[in-house]
């Protein structure tokens, strides 16, 4: 069963054509990234124009890749929140037209439960798909959670973000260091000559007893820290700033993985490219850490083709009045 899925929640368009909800056919993401890197961030609406000139000849582009022709293609799968609403829109009402047009299921997915999913993809024939109960960690520029997944489907949240989201936060610190757009992978490099040293230590929020986290007191501090110098160290800042959020990020991770006797646990989402992360998540919790390809780690469709065909397999076909939903719950 191929399906066809479409992404355009944030600022990547993406289609691509997975099999049998792992075998990766094509993956196509034109990103956006050049053009709000001058704004610092994401523009909605700069967003939601992007996606209507590229989006269809991203999809042209995953078949092509695919070397296949509708007739092959099963069903098709869609983000349909969370995300910006007028983005969204792009995307599910280019399903639709599709789906109706061709004469086949259509399938709604929810954007965080796709990060989850880009663990299922291409894991190579050696090795095996994730395993219940899974603790997922799914931290990206606009979520952090922390969900316990009992089975396909079956969603539990145990916590998240009161404030900034980890990757938000990674960007915001990029900014007030100088560095470009997007911040996590600029902020990553700019660590690299402090790793393992580093003299500057910087706040983290316990929220004890929770599963929640807080990063915008980590952001104050940073600024504190850069305002207070002539001549910040980048270098020292970047990696003071990459630990704080490394460290409350496998430590939360670990204790709920105690907690709901986890068989496997799994990060996703954007932040899930941080080699640190991946580092610390590995010494924490050794062998059961397991985190998707990079390539697959920020938005992308293949990881929405990966859920909506475990959702397919529930009997969970969406009608031609489904709605985007910026708010979706993924325990709803
Ligand atoms: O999943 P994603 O593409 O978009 C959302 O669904 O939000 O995640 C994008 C986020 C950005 O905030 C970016 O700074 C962060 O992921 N990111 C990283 C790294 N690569 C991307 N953060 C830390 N380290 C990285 N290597
Ligand atoms: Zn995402």
């Amino acid at each position: 069963m191929n399906v066809l899925a479409i992404e355009t929640s944030c600022d990547e368009t993406g289609a691509a054509v997975v099999q049998d909800g792992t075998r990766l056919l094509s993956n196509v993401v034109a990103s956006q990234i050049e053009l709000h890197r001058r704004y610092g961030g994401v523009v909605p609406e700069v967003a939601s124009r992007q996606h209507i000139l590229t989006i269809l000849p991203v999809i042209e582009q995953a078949l092509h890749d695919a070397s296949l022709g509708w007739s092959e293609i099963g069903a098709v799968a869609v983000a349909r929140g969370p995300g910006l609403v007028g983005a969204l829109l792009v995307g599910v009402n280019a399903a639709k037209a599709l789906a109706w047009s061709r004469g086949l299921p259509l399938i709604g997915v929810n954007h965080i439960e796709a990060h989850i999913y880009a663990n299922w993809l291409e894991a190579g024939p050696a090795a095996e798909d994730p395993k219940f109960p899974l603790l997922c960690l799914i931290v990206s520029g606009g979520h952090t959670e922390i969900v316990v997944m009992r089975d396909h489907g079956v969603y539990e949240r145990l916590g998240g973000t009161l404030d900034d989201a980890a990757g938000e936060a990674f960007d915001k610190a990029a900014r007030i260091l100088g560095l470009p757009y997007p911040g996590g992978p600029a902020i990553q490099e700019a660590a690299r000559p402090s790793l393992g040293g580093g003299n500057i230590e910087l706040p983290r929020a316990e929220l004890r007893g929770t599963y929640n986290f807080s990063f915008s007191g980590l952001k104050t501090a940073l600024l504190r820290e850069v305002r207070a110098t002539e001549h910040p160290d980048v270098a020292s800042l970047a990696h003071a700033f990459q630990e704080a959020v490394v460290d409350i990020l496998v430590r939360k991770t670990s204790a709920a993985a105690e907690l709901t006797g986890a068989a496997q646990v799994v990060v996703a989402g954007g932040v899930a490219a941080n080699e640190r992360l991946r580092d610390k998540m590995r010494q924490s919790l050794g062998s059961r850490a397991q985190f998707p390809r990079i390539s697959l780690c920020t938005d992308n469709a293949a990881m929405i083709a990966a859920a909506g065909y475990y959702a397919l397999q529930r009997g969970k076909i969406a009608t031609l009045d489904m709605d985007v939903d910026p708010n979706l719950d993924i325990a709803a």
